[in-house]
């Protein structure tokens, strides 16, 4: 622990990888392992862009459920330990899976999303963005201005990332001289792959988990635990 900690502390440039795991605490169900959403529904009926097209209603039900659970969910102690990490680093980019929003509600700045956002729709029909923090709705699937249907703007399985965040994601974890990776099952591509690429480029990897993960064997720290008990120890 001290020896990790003390790479934290002296580290100029930090990148940051989080999963679901750093929102366990704060309430927020996890995809895989106890309790994980991917063991109650399916992926394919409900993450896809063909389960969208087939039925728009269902998959929207099922966002709008996520949307409530979130929005009473409030950013853990992990959350709130890396903000003062990012504090305190002069480079510092945190790369998340997550796409509900409590590192933005807990105060972090450079955040890459790389699965998109729950509270941002966008237009299937004229594309438009647009931030909505709606817990209910009128009907569903809500509609655009234009008339299109809305979509969450998040990325589901199948579909590419965003380029520009992807972009971001390599770079800072090429350049890191720590990258730190929290909560991740670390199964899914291609963000899974920010782990050895940070690893190859020559950063300190320090791993935070539960349970063991694939990498778990390659990082140079595993620390099993919660994210929101280890983190504040290691910051
Ligand atoms: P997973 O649900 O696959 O993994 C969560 C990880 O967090 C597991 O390895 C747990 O052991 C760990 N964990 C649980 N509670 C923890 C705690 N309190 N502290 C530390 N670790 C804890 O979530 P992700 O790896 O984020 O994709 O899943 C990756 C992607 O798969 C998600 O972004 C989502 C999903 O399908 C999309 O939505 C595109």
């Amino acid at each position: 622990m001290e020896e990790a900690r003390r790479w934290l502390e002296e580290a100029s440039r930090i990148a940051v990888l989080t999963g679901a795991g750093i929102s366990a605490e704060s309430g927020v169900p996890t995809f895989r392992g106890a309790g994980g959403l991917w063991r109650q529904y399916r992926p394919e009926d409900l993450a896809t862009p063909e389960a969208f097209a087939r039925d728009p209603k269902t998959v929207w039900e099922w966002y709008v459920w996520r949307r409530k659970l979130i929005s009473k969910a409030q950013p853990s102690a992990g959350h709130r330990a890396l903000v003062e990490l990012e504090e305190r680093t002069p480079q510092f980019t945190l790369v998340t899976q997550n796409v509900d929003g409590l590192h933005d509600r807990a105060g972090s700045r450079n955040i890459c999303k790389l699965h998109g956002d729950l509270w941002v729709v966008r237009c299937t029909a004229c594309g438009r963005e647009t931030w909505d923090g709606r817990t209910s709705f009128p009907e569903l699937p809500p509609r655009c201005e234009c008339g299109g249907l809305l979509r969450p703007a998040v990325v589901w399985f199948g579909e590419p990332l965003p380029p520009e965040a992807w972009q971001t994601a390599e770079e800072a974890m090429s350049a890191a001289e720590v990258a730190l990776i929290v909560g991740t099952s670390a199964v899914v591509y291609p963000a899974a792959g920010l782990i050895p690429l940070a690893k190859q480029a020559g950063a300190k990897v320090i791993e935070v988990n539960l349970e063991a993960t694939p990498y778990s064997g390659i990082v140079d720290k595993s620390f099993r635990g919660k994210a929101g008990e280890v983190l504040p120890q290691l910051v």
